[in-house]
């Protein structure tokens, strides 16, 4: 299975998944494209031996020059991870195999922000969440969540951290179920059409 990787900053949940696909893991990390020119994960991913590139402009010609490299690297997954930018219905229904990784224990907190929300609503678990992308934000599929206790010392920044560290071993782990079912496994269902 080919793997591509859609990123806007840092990368760190980029780099968790290139350095899982190694070995006998049945993908391969073929592309990462990032919207942000000098994202520092474009750097990073080459350090790490993946073809990476920024696609800029206007939604409708980033998400055309998105298309193109995806079609040309032949990806067959498309992992979010830290791409800030929604996706068009007409992008998503083109590529129903693409999946994100969200921090916070979908469907609570869907959205920007979500650490200080989960504080401000008292919330006692916390988390991250892999899903399937569709039209609507934050609101596909669930494949996979990773939960903590949220403790009385904790802050935004600290909950931060703490979810990090879960993300780096959760969204390794669905790609690789997703990756050891490919391609027996039927095409990503689309929720709302
Ligand atoms: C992660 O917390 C991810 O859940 C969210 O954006 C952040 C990206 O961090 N969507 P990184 O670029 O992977 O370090």
């Amino acid at each position: 299975m080919r793997v591509a990787i859609l990123i806007s900053g840092a990368g760190s949940n980029m780099a968790a998944l290139v350095r899982s696909m190694t070995g006998d893991h049945p993908a391969r990390p073929v592309l990462v494209l990032s919207d942000v020119d000098g994202a520092p994960g474009l750097g990073l991913a080459r350090s790490l031996g993946v073809e990476a590139r920024a696609v800029a402009g206007p939604r409708g010609a980033r998400e055309a020059a998105m298309a193109a490299a995806l079609a040309q690297a032949r990806a067959d997954l498309i992992c979010l991870a830290g791409f800030m930018r929604v996706l068009s219905p007409g992008f998503v229904a083109a590529h129903p195999r693409t999946i994100n990784i969200h921090p916070s224990l979908l469907p609570r907190h869907r959205g920007l922000d979500t650490h200080a929300r989960a504080l401000a609503a008292g919330d006692a678990r916390h988390g991250c969440t892999v899903h399937r992308v569709t039209a609507e934000l934050d609101a596909g599929e669930v494949l996979g969540q990773s939960a903590l206790e949220v403790g009385p010392q904790d802050t935004a920044e600290t909950l931060a951290a703490r979810v990090r560290a879960l993300e780096h071993r959760l969204y390794p782990a669905v790609v690789r179920r997703l990756a050891d079912a490919f391609p027996s496994a039927p095409p990503a269902h689309r929720e709302g059409g």
